[in-house]
């Protein structure tokens, strides 16, 4: 995991070397100045020496001099390198997540990822920084002024054994306890941020259903469990403070007792007594910030694992070893297919489906709502792998193709389809990047998004919302199918896309796919007979099956669904185009 980690700092190796090293310079500069006073008093002031005063005051200055720059080096290279490693942790998780298959993004909820990429590289963020700079800091200012002690009075320092024996013990059963309770708040942090993103993403069905109220009780119960899950790791780490300073205090008494004593014997000097004051105030100090650093960096672990399991996880559909970088036609031909959408469950959502589509055939899809229409015809632009049987196209299994190749051939608008904030035309290029305006204008005229387009007073320059909100639900799909056909596919694949298009328009749309794009390969999912009645064929699928195949005149003398489906839709008068 810290290898995982690690990896991204790379680039930012230098600053992070010498923040460390900086930081050491700043240490000793500091720590310098205890000793200079002790010599003040008892060279300068002690035996009446102006010039010694002199001496070590500017020595003083200097020191405090260096540990001011040292300290802000120290701090900008600190900060420099864990700014870059959260770049860098954020683009790599951005680019794997890219590289995610359909299959992986169910594995992690959509609020999870995005929690990780925001707050957990954050806590790491802050660790890096911590480990680099306290980290260093602290253990060094320890050692150091434990030594300086030693060197000035090794039986006076004796006092430091117990008082260090003490705050160890202290320190480490806070820092147990604050690590239980400071997990716990962290994991409802999580409960906060997927509560946050929730509801904000789906504000306006929140709205439709006046559940504000709810929601925002349900919000509330969600920051209090935060604020007490805190509440209760701060009242751990708040006897942090009491404790250091009745050590310190404890000390001090003990240093000034012991220590009024031997300057009394003549075996300590005064200005001895004032330095060992100064370490002791280190010593202690720089034992606390231990603990904190601690606690912050076994804190930082839980989230640096979350980072590692994104960076480290195996999309589950790749390019192969040698691709196939042409598809030849538009056939199709599903072999013994069956799928399962967690691995070894054997709960197949498709059972056994055998099929043959030829290239330029139209393909309706019906279909009860669960029966895995959407299942089937994702198999074919390998959004999810068949879990046994193989699929073709153009007579070459999907697996052997370069993906790109593949998903550019087999073009799908998916049932659950959204624009991308931007204007009208960087939504169509979405589809093709290289689309002329002209390619443009006719993709949007066969999918009957011509008209309307031109009806805003932009054209197609005109502005859309993030997830397409400012237009109306016929007016996305239309939308959404001239993106799919800027790419030129082989097949076109529309998951139920047409669902909230009037049923003239729709007819418009499968007229313009009939006599414009005869080519294509056309498999239509719908809910609704009419939108699939003239297609070549038409698939009955029912539980993961198929049911029955045929054309509207056959399925209507053999079929029971189709017949019950078309009895629904059609009894009352409402007679089809
Ligand atoms: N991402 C997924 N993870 C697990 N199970 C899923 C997933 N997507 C669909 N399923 C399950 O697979 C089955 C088939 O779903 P599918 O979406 O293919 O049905 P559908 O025929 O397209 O339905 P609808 O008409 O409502 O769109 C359902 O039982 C569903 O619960
Ligand atoms: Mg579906």
């Amino acid at each position: 995991m810290l290898k995982t980690i690690l990896k991204e700092v790379k680039e930012f190796k230098l600053a992070s070397i010498l923040t460390p090293i900086l930081m050491l310079l700043e240490v000793i500069s500091e720590l310098m100045i205890p000793l200079m006073m002790g010599l003040i008093i008892d060279k300068g002031i002690n035996s009446s020496n102006l010039n010694a005063v002199f001496k070590y005051g500017s020595l003083m200055l200097i020191c405090a001099f260096a540990a001011l720059l040292f300290g802000g080096l120290s701090a900008h290279y600190g900060a420099y390198a864990a700014a870059g490693l959260a770049k860098n942790l954020r683009s790599t998780m951005f680019k794997k997540i890219q590289g995610f298959s359909f299959k992986n993004i169910d594995k992690f909820e959509t609020s999870s990822l995005i929690t990780r990429m925001m707050t957990d590289v954050t806590n790491t963020q802050h660790s890096y920084q911590m480990s680099l700079r306290m980290g260093v800091r602290a253990p060094f200012t320890f050692i150091i002024a434990l030594f300086m002690t030693f060197s000035i009075n090794k039986k006076l320092a004796s006092i430091f054994l117990y008082a260090i024996i003490f705050l160890a013990i202290s320190l480490l059963s806070m820092m147990y306890f604050a690590r239980i309770a400071f997990k716990e708040a962290f994991e409802r942090y999580d409960d906060l941020n997927s509560s946050i993103q929730e509801n904000v993403s789906n504000i306006r069905v929140v709205k439709a259903y006046v559940k504000e109220k709810d929601e925002t009780a349900r919000f509330i119960k969600t920051t209090k469990k935060l604020y007490d899950a805190f509440v209760k790791a701060e009242n751990i780490t708040v006897l942090n403070s009491p404790i250091m300073m009745l050590t310190t205090n404890a000390c001090i008494i003990a240093l000034s007792w012991f220590g009024a004593n031997m300057i009394v014997n003549k075996t300590l000097t005064t200005g001895e007594l004032m330095s060992m004051f100064t370490y002791t105030m280190n010593i202690l100090h720089s034992l606390m910030m231990v603990s904190f650093f601690f606690i912050m960096i076994i804190m930082s672990f839980a989230s640096m694992k979350r980072i590692s399991e994104i960076i480290n996880e195996t999309p589950s559909i790749t390019n192969p070893k040698n691709p196939i970088t042409e598809v030849k036609d538009g056939s199709i031909s599903f072999k013994d297919v069956c799928f399962e959408y967690y691995d070894n469950t054997e709960d197949y959502v498709l059972y056994n489906i055998n099929l043959d589509i030829k290239s330029g055939e139209t393909i309706g899809i019906i279909g009860g709502t669960g029966s895995s229409k959407s299942t089937l015809v994702q198999l074919i632009p390998r959004l999810y792998d068949v879990s046994l049987g193989s699929i073709e196209v153009g007579g070459v299994d999907v697996r052997n193709y370069d993906l790109k190749i593949l998903r550019d051939a087999v073009s799908m608008v998916l049932q659950k389809n959204t624009l991308f904030s931007g204007t009208i035309k960087d939504n169509l290029k979405w589809g093709n990047k290289n689309a002329s305006d002209e390619e443009i204008i006719e993709a949007a005229k066969h999918a009957q998004a011509h008209d309307f387009i031109m009806s805003f007073k932009d054209g197609y320059d005109t502005h859309i919302e993030q997830g397409g909100t400012n237009v109306s639900g016929g007016q996305k799909q239309r939308l959404t199918i001239a993106r799919a056909l800027l790419k030129k596919p082989k097949i076109l694949i529309l998951d139920d896309s047409t669902s909230a298009v009037d049923t003239a328009t729709d007819a418009h749309i499968r007229k313009a796919f009939r006599e414009e794009l005869p080519d294509i390969t056309k498999l239509i999912i719908s809910q609704r007979i009419s939108s699939i009645i003239d297609a070549d064929r038409i698939i009955v699928l029912d539980d993961g099956k198929i049911n029955g195949i045929g054309t509207h005149e056959e399925l209507l003398e053999t079929n029971n669904i189709y017949q019950e489906v078309y009895e629904t839709q059609y009894k009352g008068g409402d007679s089809h185009e």
